[in-house]
């Protein structure tokens, strides 16, 4: 495996603090705040979302979930949206802890990689033939799969707008999956260490890596060398989406890009065959 550098792989124990990563992150995704127009009035719904997202992630032999750890900021609350910043299921630094997950990443090996099952993870931190089923601990009693953030409508217009760019260029490919740090910690090259590290792997086995990024995350991909295919937008005004309701919603329009990224050198052991796509991106 490439070194790791203030990261790591994720354990399940971590998922409270991802899922607050993640939603304080993403926010800033447009692709967020259109799949989730209600987010405001639900952060407990976001956050179960994505500890329920990332869960899946970490039990699947075919993914791998990266975190960046950081000196923990007493004031991080303040760099986050409203709902989030007062929902009991922040994920604060607790326990005294001095470092704290700020950053967190997802890969989708290629199918039928060699390395399949090598990243999964139980709470003991073993493999995949260990795992374990993980409840929420108690004290999250507001863990839920309401997902009243969502919208059915929004996220069927995604998948209907972003579905053919995604097969044409991300099928059968090893996929950079989620990346998101928390507001309080951007601009210190944590995104720039996990990207690096997930190419780093695609280099060794020699693999192509392909990307669907909002433009934030375009950002740190172009310097990782990922090259445009193509960009999609989504425009909420359209005829379609105003008789999804999607115009009634504050969101903007959404623009995906995507990119692929090709090895730099020939595979260092294993193999991994291509075949037909796997499963969707977040
Ligand atoms: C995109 C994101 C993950 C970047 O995290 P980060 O840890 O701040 O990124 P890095 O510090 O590694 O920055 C890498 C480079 O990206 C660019 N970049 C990152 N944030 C930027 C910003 N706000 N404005 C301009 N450039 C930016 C810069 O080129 C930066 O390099 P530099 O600091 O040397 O100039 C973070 O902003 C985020 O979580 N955004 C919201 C979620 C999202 O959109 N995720 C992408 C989904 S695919």
């Amino acid at each position: 495996m490439p070194p790791f550098d203030n990261i790591r792989l994720a354990t399940l124990e971590d998922l409270p603090r991802i899922a607050t990563v993640a939603a304080a992150g993403f926010f800033w995704s447009p692709t967020f705040q259109f799949q989730r127009p209600h987010h405001a009035s639900f952060p407990e719904d976001t956050l179960s979302s994505y500890w329920r997202c990332y869960l899946s992630e970490l039990q699947d032999p075919a993914a791998a979930v990266l975190v960046a750890e950081d000196v923990g900021e007493q004031d991080e609350r303040s760099h986050v949206y409203d709902a989030l910043r007062h929902s009991p299921m922040y994920d604060t630094l607790q326990d005294g802890r001095a470092r704290v997950v700020v950053g967190v990443c997802s890969i989708d090996l290629k199918p039928e990689s060699w390395r399949m099952g090598q990243f999964s993870r139980s709470s003991s931190g073993r493999g995949a033939d260990h795992q374990a089923h993980v409840d929420p601990p108690g004290h999250h009693v507001l863990y839920n799969t309401l997902d009243r953030d969502f919208s059915d409508e929004a996220y069927a217009v995604y998948n209907q707008m972003t579905g053919p760019a995604k097969k044409k260029y991300l099928a059968g490919k090893m996929k950079l999956t989620t990346l998101a740090v928390h507001p309080a910690y951007w601009r210190r090259g944590h995104a720039t260490n996990l990207v690096s590290w997930c190419v780093r792997l695609a280099d060794m086995d020699g693999v192509s890596v392909a990307v669907s990024a909002a433009p934030m995350g375009a950002r740190v991909a172009v310097k990782a060398g990922f090259e445009e295919q193509e960009v999609v937008r989504i425009k909420r005004s359209t005829k379609e989406n105003a008789a999804a309701h999607l115009a009634d919603h504050d969101i903007g329009d959404v623009e995906l890009w995507i990119a692929i990224r090709r090895p730099l050198q020939a595979p260092s052991g294993g193999s991994s065959t291509s075949n037909s796509p796997r499963r969707r991106s977040l």
